[in-house]
């Protein structure tokens, strides 16, 4: 049953993985929302902790260290300090930020294993499994790449595809290659724990089908995965790096685990358990995380991207369910994919914007405000350093940044700093603090359902209303026609201005702060753990009047500089000449030919004429279609990577050339026996290669 009376709320933000620097699709995915939604729930006076920290276990890790020639704990050691001060940076209020090569971690993830395996939870598996001969090493999820059998891609991860998301094994890619030596590698039995996910499929579809309210690309996603039917997951893996398997688990299993370890996927999640008791450890309570993680009267949500939905949507509630000691998430907002002027953000290109080089050039709530307004939270969103300077200039600088800066001036010097009194205020003034008493409802309602980017457009239609307020009652006018008419146009300004540093704070955390002493009013909540403020005017507050008629001022500053053109030129070309801007390659260069081959390369190809009799779709892929392709003499079964390029009827009947005597591989678990060629233009777009000869004629 669904508990809507909740004590308290226990937040948590995906683990990145130290092996990196933070960009800015990180902050985009799970952070900023996360941050957001905690910060206004503080406002909100609720009791509320937020969890973040290291992902520094597993293969990408192993990978990473692999490829910098140091030990995995030389490079979480470099990473995770980098990656804590770049969240300090952004204004991330993470209660706790941890990291999961601690002890604590360990001892955690080690028992909640054991119960698991004390419950007689896993299944226990020896099976074959890639070993790559040169290195001496199983090759468990991202050291092997191959192509994805649901979407094509070639360079899919062993756990993961991250073109199309999908979850994978390493058996289950096409052609895998060690990323370790480049060897292909050989099979090899071994012995691994496994979670039955398929045991928890029925609890599992009820606990979702009682969540109708999540984001739809969740439930999509998730819905999906339960239609295919849940797989086992092997939850151990034979590297040297992660958690080691737990004694106990090992001897009550009659298994030697020696240099087995948790597989990260199990070990990360505990990481927010882990991570919460290290946070009261520190508190001085060590005890206290029981009661945001054990209590049902806790909402758990987890903020993170749309790659890892099946992990905390499915995975971790089964572990959760199977321990059964534990809250299970009340909701996981996953926002989409961040393009980056309108490309894929990929690191590897280096067409990412770094959040450590952002720092050093702008401040932190301008990329926090330009993003929120971006956020993927449907589809995948687009960041452009024009927008960013968009929004900055055209909305932070003339809409907010204006309006207080023109309330304050005129207080100042016309009104000697002081708040004016409001006397027998007019329909319109009226009018105005009405509406204002809207709009911490309004907001917060956004905020409490994941809305965040319709929250910042209503924070910032409160600065429009004021704008629009302010040139309508004409105050410069007033002035000297109606002293006591400017005074209450000053003072409804004033109350906006109050009311703005309250609901701006979750989005603009640093410039409320300066807002605020600048309009020399104390008292606010804070939006932050570690600054325990006394102070009583909460969310609810900021739709009324906050500041007293006579109340002192501050001084006026400029609460947002506008963005130079030059300044965005300069973002534009650093990001070109690091990622290259590959949308106007293809337009322009043509793949270059290939190298030499003699005459019997060419003879080896068996070339022959067809006729596709049926074509459809196969579920589940993005990328492949299903064809039958006539030979005149035999028919053939080709799976084509062209679902994007044609619908399926208008390939019937058409004539097309095949390699015949390519070898049969396995794609989706359907057999493609041959390929149908196409030419392929600049821009991607795929055309069917065809002439006109009879079925099975032999093309030269
Ligand atoms: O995708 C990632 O970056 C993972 N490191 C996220 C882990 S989230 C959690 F489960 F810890
Ligand atoms: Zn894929």
């Amino acid at each position: 049953m669904q508990n809507t009376d909740y004590k308290r709320i226990l937040v948590t933000a995906a683990l990145p993985y130290a092996n990196g620097p933070l960009h800015i699709g990180h902050l985009a995915g799970a952070y900023l929302p996360s941050d957001l939604y905690c910060r206004y729930q503080r406002l909100q006076g609720r009791d509320i902790v937020f969890i973040c920290g290291s992902d520094e276990l597993g293969v990408a890790i192993m990978v990473r260290a692999r490829s910098e020639g140091i030990t995995p704990q030389e490079l979480v050691d470099r990473y995770h300090p980098q990656i804590e001060a770049a969240f300090s940076g952004f204004g991330m209020s993470f209660d706790f930020y941890g990291r999961t090569t601690t002890d604590v971690h360990r001892e955690t993830s080690q028992s909640f294993f054991n119960k698991l395996a004390e419950k007689d939870v896993f299944v226990l598996k020896t099976e074959a499994q890639l070993f790559d001969p040169e290195a001496g090493i199983f090759l468990a999820d991202r050291f092997v790449i191959g192509t994805c059998p649901v979407c094509g891609y070639e360079d899919a991860y062993g756990d993961q595809c991250e073109k199309c998301g999908t979850s994978l094994s390493p058996l289950e890619l096409v052609n895998p290659k060690s990323t370790l030596t480049d060897a292909t590698p050989e099979l090899r039995e071994t012995t691994h724990w496994y979670l039955p996910l398929g045991d928890f499929q029925d609890r599992l579809s009820s606990w979702i089908d009682a969540h109708p309210e999540w984001k739809s690309n969740v439930l999509g996603q998730v819905r999906s995965w339960l239609k295919d039917g849940l797989r086992d997951r092997a939850i151990t893996r034979d590297v040297p790096w992660g958690v080691p398997v737990p004694d106990e688990a090992s001897s009550k299993a009659g298994v030697d685990a020696t240099g087995k370890v948790i597989y990260v996927w199990f070990d990360a999640p505990i990481g927010y358990i882990s991570a919460t008791r290290e946070w009261a450890i520190k508190k001085g309570d060590p005890e206290l995380w029981k009661k945001y993680w054990k209590d049902p009267d806790t909402k758990l949500i987890h903020c993170i991207g749309k790659d890892n939905i099946v992990f905390h949507c499915l995975m971790f509630p089964a572990m959760l369910m199977a321990h059964g000691d534990f809250v299970l998430p009340e909701n996981v907002p996953a926002n989409e994919f961040l393009n980056i002027e309108g490309q894929k953000l990929s690191t590897s290109r280096g067409w990412a914007v770094w959040l450590h080089e952002y720092l050093e050039e702008f401040p932190p709530d301008l990329l926090r405000y330009a993003l929120a307004t971006m956020l993927p939270e449907a589809r995948d969103g687009d960041f452009s350093w024009t927008e960013f300077q968009n929004r900055v200039n055209s909305e932070l600088a003339d809409v907010l940044g204006n309006f207080v800066n023109r309330t304050m001036t005129f207080a100042w010097k016309n009104f000697d700093g002081h708040v004016p009194e409001l006397v027998a205020p007019s329909r319109d003034d009226q009018a105005v603090l009405d509406e204002l008493a809207a709009f911490p409802g309004r907001i917060g309602s956004a905020y409490e359902s994941f809305r965040n980017r319709d929250a910042v457009f209503d924070t910032m239609a409160l600065a429009r209303l004021g704008n629009k307020y302010f040139n309508d009652t004409e105050p410069w006018h007033t002035r000297k026609t109606d002293l006591q008419k400017c005074g209450n146009t000053i003072h409804v300004c004033l109350q906006l201005c109050a009311s703005l540093s309250v609901l701006m704070d979750p989005v603009l955390p640093f410039s409320a702060t300066t807002l605020r002493k600048m309009l020399n009013l104390w008292g606010v909540k804070s939006s932050r753990p570690d600054e325990q403020s006394e102070g009583s005017i909460g969310w609810e507050h900021a739709g009324s009047s906050l500041l007293d008629a006579s109340h002192m001022l501050g001084r006026p500053e400029i609460l947002f500089k506008k963005v130079e053109d030059e300044a965005i030129q300069m973002q534009i070309e650093k990001l070109q000449s690091a990622g290259g801007d590959k949308s106007q390659e293809s337009s322009t260069s043509f793949v270059p030919i290939g190298s030499e081959i003699v005459y019997d390369d060419f003879a080896k190809l068996d070339l022959r004429m067809g006729t596709v009799v049926s074509a459809e779709k196969i579920p589940r892929s993005k990328k492949l279609l299903q064809l039958e392709v006539n030979l005149g003499f035999e028919s053939r079964q080709i799976l084509a990577g062209a679902a994007e390029h044609f619908e399926p009827a208008e390939l019937v009947g058409r004539k097309v050339v095949i390699v015949a005597n390519l070898a049969p591989r396995k794609m989706m678990g359907l057999e493609s026996q041959g390929m149908v060629l196409m030419a392929e233009d600049r821009d991607g777009k795929l055309t069917l290669l065809s002439a006109d000869g009879e079925d099975g004629a032999v093309v030269r």
